[in-house]
């Protein structure tokens, strides 16, 4: 534990776990390496925080999009319980990790919007995780159990957090690895069955790799790529709203670069998602960014994507330079093939 934490060692109730536990987890290795999922690469200090909570709210009054998403969830957490599980499961755990967070919220306090950031955007990945269910044509308790996995993707990062003061994976532990094992020693999935508990603790362990490794059960696989697609979907709605917000540079200390990294532009050029190691500055971000909609499982994410806009988003934050325009015909290329579009 670094010595200079802002927090003091977690430790408490039987929603968390040992340290030791953690870090032995995040070197058992899984064949790739951890990716920063987003969230990880905004360099969060207090005033970073204040600007996306002012921000998010902003965009919310002038998009009315966020509460409209709450709203939905809640009408899903009544339908999933109907076939989940039985007996109103979904509901049960949403409290519990409502109570989760609470615990953290409380024990933390200055680590409060920190926690309560990871908080809502584990319900929208709850949304966007029910949502690609829905639409790839799984049954409701198939729903249910993506949606299960929505709620509880990242709930490593409460300890990660309260532990490092920091949601950076290569400075702290792995959250995915570290979300399994709160799962497993708090019992979260003990209404589940055996089947369903391993499904759950797989997508979770590996929602932040930067590759999936082959899992040969297909089931398995499935959760694991539709929990990928939630999780991006929620991330980018994110990025959108701190940009949109009133201090869009809160959201990063690299620097503003006057043009793309070779290596970045490699990597896009090739159809790869982007190391980010190879990350130098904000222009390779944003390509780091467009590099995960080479990593999109589904067709209607990529519906979902193109609905919201979220490549021309990115793509507007880019300056005219003749490698940028090298990268953007990749990318065109690649969207004109996958049906995501330039919207
Ligand atoms: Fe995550």
């Amino acid at each position: 534990m670094p010595s200079d934490s802002k927090f003091p060692p977690f430790g408490k109730g039987g929603n968390l776990i040992m340290l030791q536990d953690i870090k032995m987890a995040s070197k058992s290795g899984k064949g790739c390496l951890p990716i920063l999922d987003g969230l990880d690469h905004i360099q969060i200090d207090d005033n970073y925080i204040n600007n996306y909570i002012n921000g998010q709210k902003r965009c919310r009054g002038a998009q009315n999009m966020s509460m409209k998403s709450f709203d939905r969830h809640c009408r899903d957490e009544k339908r999933v319980d109907a076939g989940f599980a039985g007996n109103g499961f979904y509901g049960r755990l949403n409290h519990r990790f409502q109570d989760y967070v609470a615990d953290f919220t409380r024990s933390y306090s200055c680590g409060r919007a920190q926690f309560e950031l990871k908080r809502d955007h584990s319900r929208q990945v709850a949304v966007e995780s029910a949502a690609i269910a829905r639409g790839i044509g799984l049954a409701a308790d198939e729903v249910g159990l993506a949606q299960t996995i929505g709620l509880l993707h990242d709930i490593g990062r409460f300890p990660q957090f309260a532990e490092f003061a920091t949601f950076n994976d290569r400075i702290s532990v792995d959250h995915g690895d570290c979300g399994a094992m709160v799962l497993r020693s708090g019992n979260w999935l003990a209404p589940l069955d055996e089947s369903d508990r391993q499904v759950v603790e797989t997508a979770v362990a590996y929602h932040n790799k930067a590759c999936l490794p082959d899992i040969s059960d297909s089931r398995m696989r499935l959760f694991a790529q539709l929990i990928r697609d939630a999780d991006k979907l929620d991330i980018l709605r994110v990025i959108r709203d701190v940009f949109q917000g009133p201090d869009p540079q809160s959201m990063t200390r690299l620097p503003p670069g006057m043009d793309v990294s070779e290596q970045v532009r490699m990597a896009i050029v090739n159809h790869d998602i982007v190391a980010v190691d190879a990350v130098r500055n904000q222009i390779d971000l944003v390509f780091f960014r467009m590099g995960w909609f080479f990593d999109i499982n589904f067709d209607i994410t990529r519906t979902l994507l193109e609905s919201r806009g979220y490549f021309g988003f990115l793509r507007a934050m880019l300056p005219d330079t003749a490698r940028i325009g090298d990268a953007l015909r990749a990318m065109d290329n690649y969207m004109g093939v996958s049906g995501i579009g330039r919207s």
